[in-house]
């Protein structure tokens, strides 16, 4: 039974479901803004600490402010012994399932926790915004049964989450990339994560829940695992010459080439082009070029697209990075989550600023006015 007087848009595709004054996308022109601020200025010019500023005060911070900014983020690099308790119970588990239980654990530790103020979703947030790096390297040392590695109080953001990885003081070159990285993923709209994170925040709940259930929505491939996947493919490709044909392959069966496409972009996602010219200096810089050779083989193989508007995104090059630093590749997802908590922070709280329940209708298209038949005459 199909009402064709309901007009149906599934996945919410091209639905403006509320106002938002973080985030700018032009999918059609490839523009990205962060508090007006363009994409390509703040991967430029930026660090992920004032674009975090930035996206939760909504303008970019004087020195003093990113000084005391600064000092907030590093106070909160450690965590509650419980949490490490818990992680080490559920270390065999996924990092993102690790991460989710971790984070959800943290409301209970949180001093804010009865704070339902927004100076309290920000102090959370900041909070949140530190301890996501400690929760993925402090997991990944126990699972590998070594203790979690303290903080580095004199690296940044970036730097400290790489050093917590293995305790070496990464180069600056890999700590400007991963800088970027965060940047580039700090915020993006209304995608999966983001809209999940909105529903739980639209029924009052706390802001640790409401970001738990984001760190769920960004795991599955079509969104936060897709740096994974590419990752995987440029493993399988071996060599730029093959690229072609595994493409061709891959299409043919009518599979997605991980990296390409997006619901939002019609043309280049413009986070791209920043990690694609980290990926060639840091393939070359450490004597092994075909990584680039083979993504750029990939993208000339997937050029027609184009046309039905299937370009390159931000995780194509993103997973070559973070294999080339030296980060497992089940860590990729959860790299991304690191890059994602000030965007999740600022969007719950935009919610709480301007509430309404989110809660869209389904389109019913069952049986209906069925006989009820008891149990013991049912065959
Ligand atoms: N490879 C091949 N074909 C594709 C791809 C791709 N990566 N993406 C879309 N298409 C085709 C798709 O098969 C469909 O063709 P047809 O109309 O003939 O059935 C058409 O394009 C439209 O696809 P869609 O699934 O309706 O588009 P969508 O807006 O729902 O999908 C997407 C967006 C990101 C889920 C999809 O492009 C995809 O699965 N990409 C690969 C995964 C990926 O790279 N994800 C990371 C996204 S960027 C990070 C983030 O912001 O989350």
């Amino acid at each position: 039974m199909v009402n064709k007087s309901v007009k149906l848009y599934r996945g919410l595709q091209g639905v403006y479901f509320d106002r938002t004054r973080t985030t700018f996308i032009d999918g059609s022109n490839g523009i990205l803004e962060y508090r007006g601020y363009n994409i390509h200025d703040l991967a430029e010019k930026s660090t992920f600490e004032e674009v975090s500023y930035l996206l939760l005060h909504g303008d970019l911070p004087n020195r003093q402010q990113l000084d005391t900014f600064n000092d907030s983020l590093k106070e909160a690099r450690n965590l509650p012994a419980q949490i490490f308790s818990i992680i080490d119970e559920i270390k065999n588990s996924h990092p993102m399932d690790v991460l989710r239980t971790a984070v959800s654990a943290l409301a209970s530790f949180d001093e804010d926790r009865e704070n339902d103020t927004v100076e309290g979703a920000i102090k959370k947030g900041i909070r949140l915004t530190s301890q996501v790096p400690t929760i993925v390297m402090a997991h990944h040392n126990i699972r590998n049964g070594n203790p979690p590695i303290e903080p580095n109080q004199n690296l940044n953001h970036a730097g400290n989450f790489l050093y917590m990885l293995n305790g070496k003081i990464p180069s600056q070159q890999t700590i400007n990339l991963m800088d970027k990285d965060f940047i580039l993923h700090a915020d993006h709209g209304s995608n999966a994560s983001a809209f999940t994170a909105r529903v739980v925040a639209s029924t009052n709940a706390d802001l640790h829940g409401a970001i738990t259930a984001g760190i769920a929505a960004l795991s599955g491939p079509s969104h936060g695992g897709a740096a994974e996947n590419v990752m995987q493919m440029a493993k399988e490709i071996e060599s730029p010459e093959k690229a072609e044909g595994y493409v061709k392959t891959l299409l043919a069966n009518r599979e997605r080439v991980m990296g390409f496409g997006h619901r939002v972009y019609r043309s280049e996602d413009p986070r791209a082009r920043h990690l694609k010219e980290g990926v060639k200096r840091l393939s070359a810089e450490v004597g092994q070029p075909h990584w680039y050779q083979i993504l750029e083989a990939v993208q000339k193989a997937m050029s027609p697209y184009s046309r039905r508007g299937i370009h390159v995104n931000v995780d194509f090059f993103a997973g070559v990075i973070y294999y080339l630093s030296g980060i497992p590749q089940d860590l990729f997802v959860p790299i991304f989550a690191v890059g994602r908590i000030p965007g999740w922070v600022i969007q719950v709280i935009e919610q709480y600023e301007h509430n309404i329940l989110i809660r869209p209708l389904l389109h019913y298209t069952g049986e209906r006015e069925r006989t009820y038949i008891p149990l013991k005459d049912r065959v």
